[in-house]
């Protein structure tokens, strides 16, 4: 009896573990002009946030983090893994910290996108083990044009290339070995806004002759291949300095510090691109690069990293790395939908590893710029599970199916309108919508200082809403009946994908209580709608 009730459990195991072995590989797959990122087979929009630095440096220290992060409905972590505390003697490879890390986002049910911090961290090498430091005449670094070493692995070596590839090509193994089953950790960050910090290029020696060669052939050819395709940045440097089909880096690209940095940018590519390549073989997970993005007061390439993923450079980074899915901007300036807009040119999937908890802004990321990512960093910092982050977060696991349904279809539009702006016009069908802060019956100025919304069409007069602190007229598009009004509207929430009516609004609840016009009202904590409109005249 006891053999047979043995046997029965090993075989349920088995199966389990076919199952689970089958979990298909998370992927990214472009559906119009949107790409997704596929886990378990459907799209997943990455609710996320990243951990500190060295948060996840033991699974002990980030353990309470956990539970407080799945609270706050985050469905996704960013965590970060030094390649000095996986590696710590050559090639001898510890990831006790990252199995604590997997095991802990299991059981919260959180996924997991791996933050690679090999050779570079923010443009500088802090995160190489000591082996490979100390070894500064093995493993090259960046000179400056006295020939003074910088604490920069220099991207020009295939040595500091291949040492770093060999430790990510462990690291990708092991997750493989792991994670198959569950398929925790969904894509990888390689490296973190790479670039070289402080001069527009390396000057070692052997950078130096690179400068003075010819432009390899694979980018003068990506480039005439491209050519009507290239960004305007690229093509006003490269037609700026006569369209040259070869020539060395200052023949085709001119003298400015232009050349310089389409050099590096070309050879941390090619640099990330093996590293990529490497891994993939082991684990083809999707892989990003971010960027730390231009800022406001740089004035030439080194005030910022020079020749990372920022936007301008994306062309050498396609040119150079086909193996890196994606070109992530660490946004922190206000002008958050333009940098965006900027990372999302030539189908760059928006991904956004690193940001502000900002709830306006992940509303807009979603609903209008077909983000697939939205990730403030120091998440534990912000851990509450009343933040307004959190409570987007909320509305957003609920309505994330229909958004990734409605990303790239032209039936859905976000708002974000300060206080004290014109009210904000979207058309979408037959229907114009007016949204406006602090405005009708019994209207408050928002505390953060502006509303927000994501609109989505379902139907011809069907809609869903959700936001916060806005009021939201209408009218129509059609002669016959210009005015338009509201037909019906529910509150609710999504549980399980189905869709629980907690209010039927009218009255006082769609301002008909001290206006004569019906509007809809999005009060201080995000709400979905659901409502029908009808034309009149
Ligand atoms: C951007 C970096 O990518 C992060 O790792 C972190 O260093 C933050 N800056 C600090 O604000």
């Amino acid at each position: 009896m006891k053999t047979r009730f043995l046997a029965a459990v090993t075989a349920l195991c088995a199966l389990n573990v076919a199952a689970l072995a089958q979990a298909p590989m998370p992927r990214l797959e472009r559906r119009g002009s949107v790409t997704h990122l596929l886990v378990d087979g459907k799209p997943w929009l990455c609710l996320g946030g990243e951990l500190l630095n060295n948060a996840a440096s033991t699974a002990e220290n980030v353990r309470p983090v956990w539970p407080v992060l799945a609270n706050m409905h985050l469905n996704t972590v960013l965590v970060g893994v030094g390649w000095g505390w996986t590696e710590p003697e050559p090639g001898r490879y510890d990831f006790s910290a990252l199995d604590g890390v997997l095991r802990d986002a299991r059981s919260n049910h959180l996924r997991v996108v791996l933050l690679w911090f090999g050779s570079w961290k923010n443009g500088t090498s802090s995160y190489p083990p000591a082996w490979v430091k100390r070894n500064w005449q093995k493993y090259p670094i960046a000179r400056d044009r006295e020939g003074k070493g910088r604490e920069i692995l220099s991207p020009l070596s295939d040595v500091n290339r291949d040492a770093d590839g060999e430790a990510y090509t462990a690291l990708m193994r092991h997750v493989r070995e792991v994670d198959s089953g569950t398929r925790t950790v969904i894509m990888v960050q390689l490296e973190n806004e790479v670039g070289l910090l402080g001069d527009s290029r390396d000057r070692s020696k052997e950078a130096n002759a690179a400068f003075a060669a010819p432009v390899p052939r694979e980018l003068m050819d990506y480039l005439q291949r491209h050519k009507s395709t290239l960004l305007p940045e690229t093509r006003t440097l490269w037609e700026g300095a006569g369209a040259r089909t070869s020539g060395t880096w200052l023949e085709v690209f001119g003298s400015g510090p232009a050349a310089d940095e389409a050099f590096m940018a070309w050879h941390y590519a090619r640099y990330m691109n093996r590293i990529a390549e490497l891994g993939k073989k082991e684990y083809p997970l999707p892989v990003l690069a971010n960027a730390w993005i231009v800022q406001p007061q740089d004035k030439k390439p080194g005030d910022y990293p020079s020749g990372g993923p920022q936007a301008h450079n994306h062309d050498f980074w396609r040119a150079g790395a086909p193996q890196i899915d994606v070109l992530a901007p660490d946004i922190y300036l206000p002008n958050f939908a333009e940098i965006a807009t900027l990372y999302s040119r030539n189908g760059n999937p928006l991904f956004i590893p690193e940001t502000r908890a900002d709830a306006a802004n992940v509303f807009y990321a979603v609903g209008q710029l077909n983000a697939q990512m939205f990730s403030p960093f120091g998440i534990e910092r912000q851990a509450a599970s009343d933040s307004p982050l959190a409570r987007a977060y909320d509305v957003l696991t609920q309505l994330a199916p229909l958004i990734l349904d409605h990303q790239g279809t032209g039936t859905m539009k976000a708002v974000v309108v300060q206080s004290g702006a014109e009210p904000e016009k979207v058309q979408l069908g037959d229907y114009v919508f007016d949204f406006a802060v602090g405005r009708g019956w019994r209207a408050a100025q928002p505390a953060a200082g502006r509303g927000y919304a994501i609109l989505i069409q379902t139907g011809p007069d069907e809609f869903w809403v959700a936001g916060a602190d806005l009021s939201i007229r209408f009218a129509s598009t059609v002669p016959a009946a210009p005015m338009a009004s509201l037909a019906s509207v529910e509150e609710g929430r999504f549980e399980n994908g189905a869709w629980i009516v907690q209010r039927h609004l009218a009255g006082d609840d769609t301002g008909m209580g001290g206006d004569d016009r019906a509007s809809l009202r999005l009060t201080a904590d995000p709400r979905i709608l659901r409502f029908s409109l009808y034309g009149y005249r």
